[in-house]
């Protein structure tokens, strides 16, 4: 890719994913890019918790009723943590970081596909997805779970970006 304007025109997310496990070379400049992320006050607090085994993705796949069950195929999952109690900008922090990683994963010829945890209920009645993954994952009650960002080499075709359907009305100038 040798521009960001490309990047972004191609950037879609991918849900499905073929065998081949993403590197570790790979996962670190994927890793550094959140690390990289700017961040409110420069505080720099949020976390990742970064798990390739099957048994804990297969069972974060199923957190959800729907719109988990693609990390299934995923080989490798990234939840991304921020605590609110400690920041009120976690959210923020925490999707600029997410955002950063997808599009450095694009960059890479690497798929992804953001999962929503936050605010978003298990299949369990009355209990979040939050405390249900952080319960995979072995993650303190002090953090919470923003998203879930699933990577892989995809394997689904998308189209890239439409630039003519692009919202252009949403845009006000505002001079
Ligand atoms: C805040 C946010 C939450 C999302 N949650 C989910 C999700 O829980 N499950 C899912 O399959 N996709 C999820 N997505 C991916 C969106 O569905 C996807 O970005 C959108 O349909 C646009 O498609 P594109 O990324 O291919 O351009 C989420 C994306 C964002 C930004």
């Amino acid at each position: 890719m040798n521009s960001f304007k490309e990047l972004a025109r191609q950037r879609r997310s991918h849900r499905k994913y073929t065998e081949e496990p993403v590197s570790q070379e790979d996962l670190k400049t994927v890793l550094s890019a959140a690390l990289m992320a700017p961040t409110g006050k420069g505080l720099r607090k949020w976390s990742f918790a970064v798990t390739s085994d099957k048994t804990r993705i297969e069972a974060l796949s199923r957190v959800r009723t729907h719109g988990s069950a693609f990390l299934a195929g995923a080989p490798t999952v990234i939840a991304v943590m921020g605590n609110p109690a400690e920041l009120d900008t976690w959210i923020e922090d925490g999707s600029i970081a997410a955002v950063s990683m997808q599009y450095q994963a694009q960059d890479l010829g690497l798929g992804t596909c953001w999962c929503q945890i936050r605010n978003r209920e298990s299949y369990t009645e009355g209990v979040s997805a939050d405390s249900m993954a952080k319960e995979i994952l072995g993650i303190g009650e002090d953090k919470s779970i923003l998203c879930l960002i699933a990577l892989g080499h995809p394997c689904d075709e998308r189209k890239p970006q439409d630039e003519e359907s692009l919202r252009w009305e949403q845009v006000i100038d505002a001079d």
